[in-house]
């Protein structure tokens, strides 16, 4: 039977043809992966899932009216965004969760990678003494250990409904396949070469012609990956066949993770970080993120000044923001490391009088100057996907998981049918040496045996009166932060509705490079008065896809999803 797909952008309407069957949810719930709307934004009374694509949102909302409640429909999108958005979906990478009960009871879950037991502080360091940032991108030996799955099964213990039920959407998906949009296309293609170069057996990601919009993408040996998982739980991965196969793969590619480093990963629950921000409370992720603890001091930094009245973007209300940023990240590159491995100073970090002293020397007429902006003296003994989903009982969770570059380490374990991130990259290979995103760090993220690299993906919740607010967070690497941040702004200080506060246009300074960034469609006059007080800035195309939902105070959920991909929300 013919099928077709649906892409709704705007006015533009684009039809596919191709054939397969729908998938199922549940009884009387059925997917049909080749007839898929993108939907900015909704507003509903129940529950509401907002991702990086139309049809993982579509699989969150099925589970939701199936009884299950907002973990399980995280769980069934996370799983259905490893098959339907393989550059950053995964099962070979790693994130956070951030969730409220609707009992009030809050909790992180952190299943970031682990560096593997071979690992060491210099092993991305040459015979000559070169820090080889070539090595900690791409290919086996970029690959830390693997925490999606033990994350997914951590979250489940607040799920209702059995993990068979939720990750059948995924299996059905990845065997009945799925049809590709132009921006799937297009990242298949640039990718080829590197596919090729860094696995070592035939993957599905690669044919012998181009792929183009509207091709669909079967990928048998995930779907067999993902039935072992359904059918022996955790160990389905970090145990047997698919341990081995991965394990397989890093023995053909120099790759060195074990089995004993599979077995050995554990998913951490975190004490989330928790602030006051103009009144609203704010819950975010702790180390081995930095992400929770650099919101905090930004938005903290500028909480002093009256930055509603400065107004939207104006010279005035940006430059305060870009100074608070340069600020908390110098902090970052310092400060922060993996917890279980570093004394992380958070309650200083977090406390009014250092984030007072720390903008002493903020100047409103001039740029700052990163070369003198070090880190705080703290007197005490651091390609990615977010979905945020509440449901009708008010439940809401944050997950942001990341391959960390598009496609990760571009290794695909054979056999397996997933890829493997390149988050080795994230530590701090070399003091001073920038990593892909431009960040650098020093001992408090050196690379250890088994130490979780330094994040900077930020899920967060927002209450007000103790009720939920905001669900928010974004990819984005470095910028993660304070593209949060500043979706916060923008509800709170300048009252914005979820759509316009996701879309607005975004700015970012992370204290090294000493540039601000802007995207292309940010407003003119500000960047010229900007460049005037001595700032450099740089123009970037995008800044993170943000998804976000706003709970307005009758209880409606304003969800949407982010313009600058094919990102979607579903919502009853
Ligand atoms: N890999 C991007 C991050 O975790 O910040």
């Amino acid at each position: 039977m013919k099928k077709w797909l649906f892409i709704i952008l705007g006015a533009s309407i684009i039809f596919y043809s191709c054939t397969s069957s729908n998938i199922t949810v549940g009884p009387g719930k059925e997917i049909d992966p080749y007839h898929f709307t993108i939907t900015k934004n909704v507003s509903v009374n129940n529950g509401c899932v907002a991702s990086a694509h139309p049809l993982a949102s579509e699989v969150g909302l099925a589970i939701l009216k199936k009884g299950g409640n907002a973990f399980d429909a995280m769980i069934a999108t996370q799983l259905a965004l490893a098959v339907v958005h393989p550059a950053a979906g995964n099962l070979g990478g790693g994130g956070f969760t951030v969730a409220r009960l609707a009992n009030d009871s809050l909790l992180s879950l952190d299943y970031r990678e682990m560096a593997p037991l071979k690992g060491g502080r210099n092993m991305y360091i040459d015979s000559a003494g070169n820090a080889r940032t070539d090595w900690s991108q791409n290919g086996h030996l970029s690959a830390g250990v693997p925490g999606t799955v033990a994350g997914l099964f951590a979250e489940h213990q607040y799920a209702k409904l059995p993990f068979k039920t939720l990750i059948q959407p995924a299996i059905e998906l990845a065997e009945k396949g799925i049809v590709l949009t132009k921006r799937e296309a297009d990242g298949l293609n640039s990718n080829k070469d590197d596919f090729i170069k860094y696995s070592t057996k035939p993957t599905a990601f690669v044919k012998n012609t181009a792929w183009k919009e509207g091709d669909t993408l079967y990928q048998p040996e995930l779907a067999e990956t993902l039935k072992r998982i359904r059918d022996n739980g955790a160990k389905g991965f970090y145990e047997g066949e698919t341990a081995k196969l991965i394990v397989e793969e890093m023995q053909r590619g120099k790759g060195i993770m074990s089995l004993e480093d599979l077995k050995n990963y554990v998913c951490k629950p975190r004490k989330p970080v928790e602030f006051d921000y103009r009144g609203y409370h704010v819950v975010s992720m702790p180390p081995s993120s930095s992400g929770g603890i650099i919101l905090g001091e930004m938005l903290k930094m500028i909480e002093p000044y009256p930055v509603s009245s400065y107004g939207f973007q104006t010279v005035k209300s940006v430059q305060l923001m870009i100074e608070a940023e340069r600020r908390a990240y110098a902090d970052r590159a310092e400060h922060l490391g993996d917890p279980d491995f570093w004394n992380v100073p958070q309650n200083i970090l977090l406390s009014d009088a250092y984030l007072k002293k720390r903008m002493s020397d903020y100047d409103s007429t001039k740029s700052g100057v990163s070369a003198n902006i070090k880190a705080g003296n703290v007197h005490e003994s651091d390609q990615t996907t977010h979905i945020s989903i509440i449901d009708k009982d008010g439940n809401m969770v944050a997950v942001t998981t990341t391959l960390n570059n598009s496609y990760g380490s571009r290794t695909v374990v054979g056999g397996a049918g997933f890829l493997l991130n390149d988050e080795m990259d994230d530590f701090s290979i070399k003091p001073g040496v920038p990593n892909m995103f431009g960040a650098i760090g020093g001992d408090a993220n050196a690379i250890q045996p088994g130490k979780r690299m330094l994040s900077s993906m930020t899920p967060t919740l927002v209450l007000k009166d103790n009720k939920p607010f905001i669900v928010v967070g974004t990819p984005g690497g470095t910028t993660i932060t304070t593209s949060v941040f500043q979706s916060i702004v923008n509800i709170v200080d300048f009252n914005m509705d979820a759509n316009d506060a996701v879309n607005k246009p975004k700015f970012h300074h992370q204290w090294l490079p000493d540039t601000v960034s802007v995207e292309r469609d940010f407003n003119e006059e500000t960047v010229k008065q900007l460049k005037d007080m001595g700032y450099k800035l740089i123009t970037l195309r995008a800044i993170g896809r943000t998804e976000l939902i706003k709970i307005l105070p009758d209880g409606t959920r304003e969800a949407a999803a982010d313009k600058r991909g094919d990102d979607s929300v579903s919502g009853y």
